[in-house]
Parts: structure tokens; C-alpha cells; sequence
């Protein structure tokens, strides 16, 4: 049955990718996929192990998530990030992070019904923007610098008096920008605008340390962080929230009126995963080398592929600016799928987004592919 008014959801941005695919299908070996970011590389054992051998499948799990993923969240901010967040009241689990993104302005707007803005860096993850479209919410891009990060002096006083929550992403997803932070906590204070810092890419930080919104103390700030990336378990759906107590005790409670849960097999890996740091290392040599290769068969190609500050993506300017076109040349020309910039707003138009998800041996015939060429 069609309905002629009301909400009408855009076409899913990586579906649109699939009429371009038929294009590499003359290489043989087919196409490199590094349009979703998607991890390829397997968890550690530890990790499997602790997923089978829960003995949690029958009981409900906790909501807010169990005391042993919460006190292990708790460490791992400590020794990682060099914070200290109260486990009993300052910390909630995730079913992933993408819910938790999508979710929140609905549960923001519904604290604080004299508001309806949602800002997001201009050039971003789009679930920012569609949380807040899918909670009739305003979306409303933040510009970016010419290093990604985001630009708050930009953002204007009917917004700022409008606004339910300020996202910011470091590293950032597409761009690979690092924001100030503690800039970021005090401009949300000076304002009252709850800041929501989406961490995921944390410990593939290039540039530094790992940086966190919880560096200068929890007041009016929430760090989202996901283990899809850092643990290569994005099939398992484990994330969590820390933050002001105030916050996450709201937070806690409208989620577990809706029946977000972690299943209990997932916890107990997500605290296997969170225990350990040595696949975690392993795991950034291996996107940094990907990043590097990709790098050079781009500029091979005679087009300049920066490395990222942060993250596993390559950000590429399109030659002439069209992404588009750009795209169906990797593709016929090496077999390689990007993503079209504008998938991450429309600032974003005139650069591709290469993932570093493929194997090394995908990324040997991609070399090779173009050294026929
Ligand atoms: C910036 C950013 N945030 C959040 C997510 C969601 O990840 P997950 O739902 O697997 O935790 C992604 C996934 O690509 C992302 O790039």
C-alpha cells in the first residue's frame, strides 16, 4: 500500500553503489570493495571463546549493561584514555553505536521539547543527520575546516538557542580530521548544548594520543565508542555511552523502557575484547600499511590520497571535483569500489572515501591491476 503523504525514507546511500559494480566485472578477481567500512580482519580467539562459552543465553541481559562490562569499560577509559568514569553511574552499554546515534535526538527532544536542532559537522557519518530527520527534528550541519575539523565559532545564535546536542567525531569519518575537544566540552558548557563526541576511530589515532571528550571531567559531555571497529566485531553490536551522570541515568532509562539490550553472549566478549590491547596493535599496523598502499597506488594513478590524521580512510580530492566520475574510473580502470563524497553531505561532493577494509592480497591485484595498466 503506497502512501502519498508523510516521511518517504531516501534510497540506503551504499545500495545506490550497486548499479556502478558491474563496471569492474571484467578484472579478474572482481571487485575490491572499500565503499562500507566495514572490518574484514578476524576478532581475537580470546574474544570468540568468551562469545561461546557465556553460559548467558538464557536469562535477559542487563539494559544498562552487566557490572563486568561496565567495570572493564571503566579500566579501559582509564589506562586508554587516562579518565576516570564512575562504572556504577557514568557508563551504559550500546547494541552497537549506530542505534545509539540514530536514537538520541528523539530521547533529546523528548527531555527538552522547546528545542529541535540537531548539529553535526558538515562533512560526516550520515546517521548524524538522519537521527535527527527520523526524530522531525532540525539536522543542521556545522562547516568543517580545511583540515575537517569542525568549526563552532560557525555555528549561529538561533541554532546554538535551538539546539538539543552538539555530535562531534574524532577521528573523523570520512575526513580523518581531529577536533579540540576540551574546545568542544567548553564551547557545549558556555551554550548549555549537550556535546555527544563519537570516539569509534579513537584507537586508530595517527596524530597523537587517543583523544576524548572526557579529558577535561564528564559535565554536560557523553564519549560514544563502539568495539566494531577497535575489536573487528561489528556482526557481534557492542558499544557503549560514558559521560555526565545525569545524562546517562536518563539515557539508561528511556532504553530500557524501549528494550535495548545487549545480548549477554556479547557482553561477556565485548569485556574479552576490552581486555586486551595486543589485537589492538596488531590491528593498527595493518590499517596503516593498508592506508599507505592504497596511498600510493592512488598517487600512482597521478591523483594526491593524504594520509588521514586519524582513522581508516582515505579522503581523496576527485580530479575536476567529480566524485562520481571518479568513482566509475577506480572501478573500470583497477577494479576498486570508493564511496561517492556526497554520502557524507553535500560539502563533501567533490572527494571519494576509500575504506582500508581489504585484505592485502585485494590490495596486491589492485597494485598489480594498475601496473598493466
Ligand atoms: C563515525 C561512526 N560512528 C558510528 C559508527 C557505527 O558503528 P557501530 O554501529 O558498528 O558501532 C560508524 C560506522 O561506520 C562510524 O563510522
Amino acid at each position: 500500500m503506497s502512501s502519498t503523504k508523510g516521511f518517504s525514507p531516501p534510497p540506503y546511500p551504499y545500495d545506490r553503489l550497486d548499479e556502478l559494480k558491474p563496471l569492474a566485472d571484467h578484472h579478474e578477481g572482481g571487485i575490491v570493495d572499500c565503499s562500507i567500512g566495514t572490518p574484514i580482519d578476524p576478532p581475537p580467539s580470546s574474544v570468540l571463546n568468551a562469545l561461546a562459552l557465556s553460559d548467558s543465553e538464557r536469562s535477559y541481559p542487563p539494559s544498562i549493561g552487566t557490572p563486568a562490562l561496565r567495570n572493564q569499560i571503566a579500566l579501559w577509559v582509564q589506562e586508554r584514555l587516562g579518565c576516570e568514569v564512575d562504572p556504577a553511574t557514568e557508563v551504559a552499554a550500546a547494541v552497537g553505536t549506530k542505534e545509539f546515534v540514530v536514537g538520541l535526538p528523539h530521547w533529546m527532544k523528548l527531555r527538552n521539547p522547546n528545542r529541535d536542532t540537531v548539529l553535526y559537522p558538515a562533512v560526516s557519518y550520515p546517521s548524524y543527520a538522519m537521527g535527527a530527520t527520523l526524530a522531525g527534528c532540525r539536522a543542521v550541519p556545522v562547516p568543517v575546516n580545511n583540515d575537517w575539523s569542525i568549526r563552532l565559532d560557525a555555528v549561529t545564535d538561533e541554532d546554538k538557542e535551538r539546539a538539543l546536542l552538539l555530535w562531534v567525531n574524532t577521528p573523523g569519518n570520512p575526513g580523518g580530521g581531529l577536533d579540540d575537544l576540551d574546545a568542544a566540552a567548553n564551547w557545549g558548557r558556555t551554550h548549555r548544548i549537550p556535546v555527544f563526541s563519537d570516539e569509534c576511530y579513537s584507537e586508530f589515532t595517527w596524530d597523537g594520543s587517543p583523544r576524548t571528550i572526557l579529558s577535561s571531567g564528564t559535565e554536560g559531555v557523553i564519549a560514544v565508542h563502539s568495539l566494531s571497529k577497535r575489536s573487528n566485531l561489528a556482526g557481534v553490536r557492542v558499544g557503549f555511552y560514558a559521560g555526565d551522570p545525569e545524562l546517562v541515568d536518563y539515557l539508561r532509562e528511556i532504553r530500557k523502557h524501549a528494550g535495548f539490550m545487549v545480548p549477554g553472549p556479547a557482553q561477556a566478549a565485548a569485556v574479552a575484547a576490552l581486555s586486551d590491547q595486543a589485537h589492538v596493535e596488531q590491528q593498527r599496523e595493518i590499517y596503516h600499511s593498508r592506508l599507505g598502499r592504497l596511498s600510493t597506488v592512488l598517487a600512482d594513478m597521478g591523483v594526491e590520497a593524504p594520509l588521514p590524521q586519524g582513522g581508516f580512510y582515505l579522503w581523496v580530492p576527485a580530479p575536476d571535483g567529480d566524485a562520481w566520475l571518479f568513482v566509475r574510473h577506480l572501478l573500470s580502470e583497477v577494479g576498486l569500489l570508493a564511496s561517492p563524497g556526497e554520502f557524507y553531505g553535500p560539502d563533501g561532493a567533490g572527494h571519494v572515501r576509500i575504506a582500508a577494509v581489504q585484505t592485502d592480497d585485494r590490495i596486491a591485484l589492485v597494485e598489480q591491476r594498475l601496473a598493466a595498466v
